[in-house]
This record gives C-alpha cells, structure tokens and sequence, in this order.
C-alpha cells in the first residue's frame, strides 16, 4: 500500500522564484532565505518520494472570479508553468500522477469531500515556488506532482477545521492505494502578509512562531482558530496558513500515542518581499 512518509511546509512568495530565476539567490537581500533551504535541499535528495501531493492555492491564474473551485484536484498527465504576467517561469514542466490523483478523487469524494475534478490546468508561483525552493533548480522536477488548488482567495473560503479533515481523509485514500509508493504532503503559502489596503506589509512574528508551534503539538486545536484570527492577526493573506492543515491532518494520528511526528527542520526569517517566510520539514515515526 502507498504511504504518507513526511510533510513539507513553506512560504510561496513570488519574488523568491524570481531571485531564484534571475540568479540572485547570493545577493545579501535573498542570501538568508535561501540558506534556510540549504538543509531542505539536501533532505530532499536523501527522502525523494514517489509522489508529492502538493496542496497549494491558484492566485486567479487558472481560475478566476468566473469559476472558484473550493478543493481542486489535478488529475492531468502534466501541468504547465503559468505566465503570470512576466512569461512562464523557465521551470520544468510538472508531471502529473493521474492514477494515485483518481484514486485519491475516488476515495476522499466517497467520504464526503465534494472535490472538484481538473484535467487540464496550469500552475502558478503558489506551487513552482515551493518546488523550487525545495529541489533547487532541476532539469525536471525529481518525482511527480499531484497538484490540491484550494481557495483562500475569494470567501468564502474552507475553515481551518474542514482543511484538517480533509487531510485526514487524503490520508486514508493514499493509505488504500494498492502500489506501494511513498508520499509526501506539502503544504504551502502563508506566512503573516497582508498585500493591499491600510495594513498593507503586516508581518507578525509572534503570531507565526506560535503557529508553528501548534502545528506541530496540537493540530487538532490549532483548527479550531476561525478565519477572523487569521485574518486579524496574520494579514488578509494569512489565510493561506489554512493549507498547512490539510497536510497535517494527513500525517499520523495525533490521537494514537504511539505516532508523534519527528521535526527535521524548522525556520522563520523576516521579510521575504511583503511576506513572513516560514518553513517546517515533518516526519511520520
Ligand atoms: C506576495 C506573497 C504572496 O503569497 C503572493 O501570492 C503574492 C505576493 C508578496 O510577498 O509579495
Ligand atoms: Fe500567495
């Protein structure tokens, strides 16, 4: 049977991907970021999966105000890179995993999470960042993809409670895939930052670590926070944080005693453009 072996993660900042594209990783601005990474990098190298099932929100690139899927599954042989309005990002095309993507789609809509289906989709800073950051810079990326678009752009948006089930749900689909495949989970976007209005620029250090903290020793309560302390304390993108819950609920059962995760790595650094950059690296024991 597949299995869920470790979750990623991290900030999606866009201008990362740019300073990564335009070779200013060692410039003095990028250098501290990018060194946060070095360990992930390697780690990546060393527990390369089968899979990633990459949970990660669309910034109006493939949907739009026109159509707004709550919890999109990519089920497609491969995803391009957006042009999100400077040309595609010269990183590889992502390869799909369409069999473990319908059989995930299978068994999470037969538990009640009304996912919607995409077979054709391109995918923006929200995923190639991530990647990005985590496997450097490939001549393809070293496994395939699912891509897991959720809205937290437009409300309403999946409370984190519904996130953290779904996780739990993604779990026992993977769990029942009949290859034996090792998956990662990721989940992206976040930190505090807040992109328009009077509050513009927001960070909150104190809000972030704290967050890391819990999501790591209690998930279950840190999905009870509601949208508004998200909103009130991390920025109106803060919201983004909520996809760091669905990988979680798909790590072990924080219930079982037996099952704690094992922190590999963990890093915070201020600011990256408008955003907090924040990173964690979880194992299932
Ligand atoms: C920034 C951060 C984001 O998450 C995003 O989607 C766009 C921009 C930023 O920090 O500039
Ligand atoms: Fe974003």
């Amino acid at each position: 049977m597949a299995k869920i072996t470790a979750s990623v993660y991290t900030s999606h900042v866009p201008a990362i991907g740019a300073a990564i594209d335009l070779g200013k990783t060692q410039e003095p601005y990028w250098q501290p970021v990018f060194k946060g990474y070095d360990y992930s990098k390697q780690w990546m190298k060393d527990n390369t999966p089968d899979v990633i099932f990459l949970v990660y929100n669309d910034h109006a690139t493939a949907f739009s105000l026109e159509m707004i899927p709550t919890f999109a599954i990519g089920c497609a042989e491969s995803f391009a890179p957006a042009d999100e309005g400077w040309g595609p990002r010269p990183v590889p095309v992502v390869q799909g995993h369409p069999e473990l993507a319908a059989h995930i789609a299978q068994s999470v809509i037969q538990q009640d999470f009304d996912l919607t289906i995409v077979n054709k989709m391109d995918v923006d800073h929200g995923l190639t960042v991530p990647l990005s950051l985590m496997c450097g810079q490939p001549q393809a990326w070293p496994c395939p993809v699912i891509p897991f678009a959720v809205n937290v752009v437009q409300y309403p948006v999946p409370s984190g409670r519904r996130c953290f089930e779904l996780g739990k749900a993604i779990r026992r689909a993977v769990e029942s895939f009949d290859q034996p495949l090792k998956v990662q989970i990721w989940g992206t976007g976040g930190m505090s930052h807040q992109l328009q209005g009077p509050r513009a620029g927001l960070i909150n250090k104190e809000f972030d670590n704290a967050f890391l903290d819990q999501l790591i020793a209690d998930p279950e309560g840190l999905a009870s926070k509601p949208h508004i302390d998200y909103v009130r304390e991390a920025g109106s993108e803060g919201i983004e944080l909520v996809m760091w819950l669905i990988a979680r609920g798909a790590m072990k059962d924080i219930a079982d005693p037996a099952s704690h995760v094992r922190v590999k790595h963990r890093f915070y650094h201020v600011p990256a453009s408008n955003t907090a950059v924040g990173h964690l690296i979880l194992e299932n024991t």
